[in-house]
């Protein structure tokens, strides 16, 4: 059975673009692949955060992993920071990137040139390393991911790359290397702020309009969807380039329903905006209510702890197998271990 390994991170609530993106995509592949899906908190401190509220997002998402259909009984669900395996593999990781590898990543670009490099942390450099540590340590063969993970991806396999020809013995398979499993942009790889959807909706964003939260209440759903930014020509179709609100909310639509863009855009042909938006509001509740319900349950639940006790002692027990292959293969400490 080959091998997945996916992560959010609890820096917020997910937003439905982290479900379209990621979770959603994670239910149906848990029937067919051995899975760990990880909750990554060490990549959450990149930027401050509320120690109080972190605790809190954490269990938040774990417990909208099982709401959304991870079932773990099939896929392993496990929080980073409980599995030492990650911290440690990222060091060996950073000592075999280049600076300017780092210095690339458009992520830390972005959120640099923002704030200035100096006063951001040295954690938003260097987190990409982590998270290459992240994927390799299950001897992952496939990362299903949104569009904006493309970079990390690519590095990750460089990295792979260029490990095992340093370090592998002649004919040893040491890290494996990974594919990138990404949905196509107008099927959710990439869902866009409702208040600028030249950006991609964030559960971080400062501006809570731009995003719909996972745990949302109805009302705010339909409010956010009513006050999203579109255009003047009042027209349904599908055109990123001139119509990016209106394409947004098309491909939101159809990744949450079963019909296409072009059958929704079929529907609503002599159709208003007010209309379609109505309409989108009640399918993002439809969607999100029944997940809500199961997460409160969840939430404050003893099955909860177990399933992440577990998590975690199952991910240990591979993620500890590798460290050791890659300490042996670069010679730290004293004698090779097994
Ligand atoms: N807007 C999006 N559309 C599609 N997929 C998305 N993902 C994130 N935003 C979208 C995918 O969700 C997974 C988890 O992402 P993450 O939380 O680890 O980091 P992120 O990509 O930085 O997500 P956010 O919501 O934008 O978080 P903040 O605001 O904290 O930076 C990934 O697979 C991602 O591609």
């Amino acid at each position: 059975m080959k091998t997945i390994f996916s992560g959010i991170q609890p820096s917020g609530i997910p937003t439905i673009g982290n479900y379209i993106g990621a979770m959603k995509q994670f239910v149906q592949l848990q029937e067919e692949y051995e899975c760990f899906f990880c909750i990554v908190d060490e990549h959450a401190i990149t930027v401050p955060q509320d120690r109080i509220k972190l605790r809190q997002q954490i269990l938040q998402l774990a417990s909208l992993y099982l709401a959304v259909g991870i079932d773990p009984d099939k896929a392993t669900i496990f929080i980073q920071s409980e599995v030492a395996a990650h911290a440690e593999a990222a060091w060996i990781v950073q000592c075999n990137t280049s600076l300017g590898e780092l210095e690339r990543m458009t992520q830390f670009k972005d959120k640099s040139q923002k704030t200035g490099a100096a006063s951001v942390s040295a954690g938003l450099l260097t987190y990409p390393p982590l998270m290459v540590a992240d994927i390799i340590l299950y001897n992952t063969n496939l990362v299903p991911v949104g569009d904006d993970q493309k970079q990390h991806l690519e590095l990750t396999r460089d990295f792979v790359e260029r490990f095992n020809s340093r370090y592998a013995a002649k004919n040893q398979e040491l890290l494996v290397l990974p594919e990138v499993k990404i949905p196509e942009k107008n099927a959710g790889g990439r869902i866009m702020s409702l208040q600028d959807p030249t950006k991609k909706m964030s559960k971080s964003d400062t501006n809570t309009k731009g995003f719909i939260s996972m745990l949302d209440e109805p009302n705010i759903i339909r409010k956010k969807i009513r006050s999203a930014v579109t255009d003047s020509s009042g027209k349904i179709e599908y055109d990123v380039e001139n119509k990016p609100g209106v394409s947004n909310l098309l491909v939101i639509y159809s990744s949450l329903t079963d019909l296409t863009i072009d059958e929704i855009v079929a529907k609503y042909k002599d159709s208003g905006y007010a209309e379609f938006k109505n309409d989108l509001a009640e399918v993002v509740v439809a969607t999100l209510e029944p997940i809500q319900e199961r997460y409160k349950e969840l939430l404050t639940s003893e099955e909860l702890q177990s399933i992440l006790d577990l998590g975690a002692m199952e991910a240990a027990k591979v993620a500890d197998k590798t460290l050791r292959k890659m300490k042996n293969a670069v010679g730290l400490g004293r004698k090779p271990r097994r």
